[in-house]
């Protein structure tokens, strides 16, 4: 296995939008093609879980999202490794940022899967903070805002394959444009950060931070 540095295109940087901080990485294209082809190699066994509660309405249209918190990306793709740890070392740069101290906390990663004319809507996560890895989303672009509607103050981030963001959670809105590739999906990987209390033994919660 390569070490971490050799995963890393661009290492992490923080940019402000408006009163959101967004920690970016960047990790390889080759090593983003991977996961790719390692979620759509999944997709089916993911499919026949059962939906999450609160997805049934729009499992339809989000079909592997719809099942986030029914496994754990970590847990099932060895390939993902080295994601976990971008994403820690990316996360921690993000705490560096806000004067924050590491925490006990947990992390559940699934992903998500969107063929042509779909996108997930607008929403938003209870948790602290959260994230999402390009597999292949190039065309495609996530606006994050405040506000439950969409609004002209959002920021409009589009999507680079291998480009790993995260951001803080709640009240943090966000949706992505219609997918227009019939040829290609888009495949994404996202995450949630969580408090050590958020743990429960319904959702897919590993352990990921420590004091
Ligand atoms: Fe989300």
């Amino acid at each position: 296995m390569l070490a971490l540095s050799e995963y890393f295109a661009e290492p992490p940087h923080i940019e402000w939008f408006g009163d959101r901080p967004f920690a970016f990485s960047r990790l390889s294209r080759e090593y983003a093609e991977r996961l790719e082809k390692a979620a759509i190699a999944k997709e089916d066994d993911i499919k026949a879980l059962p939906v999450s509660p609160g997805w049934e309405t729009v499992a339809e249209i989000n079909p592997t999202t719809a099942r986030f918190s029914r496994y754990s990306a970590f847990l099932i793709m060895p390939v993902t490794l080295p994601l976990f740890f971008a994403i820690r070392e990316t996360y921690w740069h993000l705490l560096e940022a806000l004067d924050q101290k590491p925490a006990g906390r947990f992390i559940q990663c699934w992903f998500n899967i969107h063929r042509s004319g779909q996108s997930l809507p607008r929403h938003h996560h209870v948790y602290p903070f959260i994230g999402t890895f390009s597999a292949h989303a190039e065309g495609g672009e996530t606006r994050y805002g405040n506000s439950k509607q969409e609004s002209d103050s959002d920021a409009i981030m589009p999507h680079t394959n291998g480009q790993l963001v995260i951001t803080t959670g709640p009240n943090h809105y966000h949706n992505t444009s219609p997918w227009t590739d019939a040829e290609r999906p888009r495949v994404t990987y996202a995450f949630d950060i969580v408090e050590a209390e958020n743990w429960n033994t319904r959702q897919f919660f590993l352990p990921f931070d420590f004091a």
